[in-house]
């Protein structure tokens, strides 16, 4: 008798069969592949930071829920500041994005309610918008007149609330939303845009607050994620104070959680205020970025990111490219539906601060053999 679940070995069997098994692989080589953009990870500042947290304050964990014993200094503090930093009338500070996406559609976006959300959308805002009650618009990737019609639709069928979801670099093409016409648009609406700045924030915006800054986000919520530049862990709910007030009575992970452990909000502290003091890593990372597009995908028009996709179509195809560079001493992984659309398997090669030239120099001429190889 197996002592496993029915169906759960056909399931693993198709997998593997379609190229879609997913492993587990500890970091190898050079990093092209992770959401460390800044170097912020591997920062004696961020390490110093957290570890005097610890000794100073004398916890490793919180204890308990926000709403209990669970809210110390640290997370007060860091919500204060981020308030500043991305000023906004309020911050919360959640046990990661994926969560704080779940907790805004799920909590916000009710039976009466509307989400109309891009196509390319993170898969936390989808969970979020299908565990609601909202109904749901899916709208073409980018496409602002869609969204200017989904708005329409919601708005002839009563809708209350409507919210207008998007990211702000999006995380597998790496290219930027309209964010100037998404947002004069909700305004004319009356309807709130909810920006994922996950891969923005720390790299984007004149002083790194996101692609958001400068715009007037009167009618915005934003989620900044402080575990891939910021190096850290968790994600900041940016939003206007009577929201966040709101998340805090009513949002369900946010109550029936363990709060994230103070000296990573004291590490996240930390964190955005080396953004202001390390301007270049930005500024580095992007123009490394369109040095990297140059080199590794000429033909394809460059995403405006750091983050490079390219496109290699089957997902076995992909792997072995992946698999050829890996031996070669590059970390970079193949990203395969689910994930992103059928047939657009892909690697994602994610540039930071820290690399060189000569680091991608060598792998575009890796690419080249690899491609060929595979
Ligand atoms: C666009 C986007 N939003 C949210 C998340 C989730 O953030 P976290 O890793 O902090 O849970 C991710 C990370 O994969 C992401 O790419």
């Amino acid at each position: 008798m197996s002592n496993s679940l029915p169906g759960i070995g056909a399931e693993l069997a198709r997998l593997k069969e379609t190229s879609r098994e997913r492993t587990l692989t500890l970091p190898r080589g050079i990093d092209f592949t992770s959401n460390d953009y800044l170097g912020f990870s591997r920062h004696p500042a961020l390490r110093e930071a957290a570890v005097a947290a610890v000794q100073e304050q004398g916890f490793v964990g919180a204890g308990g829920s926000r709403l209990l014993r669970g809210h110390h200094d640290a997370h007060e503090q860091l919500e204060r500041f981020s308030a500043a930093f991305f000023r906004v009338e309020k911050a919360l500070y959640m046990g990661g994005g994926f969560v704080a996406n779940y907790t805004l559609f799920t909590t916000l976006a009710g039976r009466h309610d509307a989400v109309i959300f891009d196509e390319r959308i993170h898969a936390s805002v989808k969970e979020g918008i299908h565990a609601s009650a909202a109904e749901r618009y899916r709208v073409r990737h980018n496409d602002i007149e869609d969204f200017a019609s989904a708005i329409r639709r919601a708005r002839a069928q009563g809708a209350r609330r409507i919210f207008v979801a998007v990211e702000s670099v999006y995380s597998m093409d790496g290219d930027l939303a309209p964010l100037a016409e998404l947002s004069e648009l909700a305004h004319q609406n009356d309807a709130m845009l909810v920006v994922d700045e996950a891969h923005a924030t720390g790299v984007f915006g004149a002083t790194g607050r996101g692609l958001g800054e400068g715009l007037e986000q009167a009618h915005w919520i934003s989620l900044h994620t402080c575990g891939k530049a910021l190096g850290v862990f968790g994600a900041l709910i940016c939003a206007p104070a009577e929201i966040i007030d709101y998340l805090i009575n009513k949002a369900r992970p946010f109550i029936y959680s363990t709060a994230p452990p103070p000296h990573l909000a004291a590490a996240v502290e930390r964190a955005l205020r080396l953004v202001d003091e390390e301007p270049w890593r930005r500024q580095r990372a992007l123009e490394l970025a369109r040095f990297a597009h140059e080199k590794l995908t000429p033909d394809a028009p460059f995403a405006g990111s750091q983050i490079i996709p390219m496109i290699l179509g089957a997902e076995q195809h992909a792997l072995n490219v992946a698999n050829h560079l890996q031996q070669a001493g590059f970390d970079v992984r193949a990203v395969r539906p689910p994930t992103v659309p059928e047939g657009t398997s892909r690697l994602r090669i994610s540039i930071h601060a820290d690399h060189s030239e000569d680091e991608i120099n060598a792998l575009a001429a890796t690419l080249d053999k690899a491609r060929a190889a595979a």
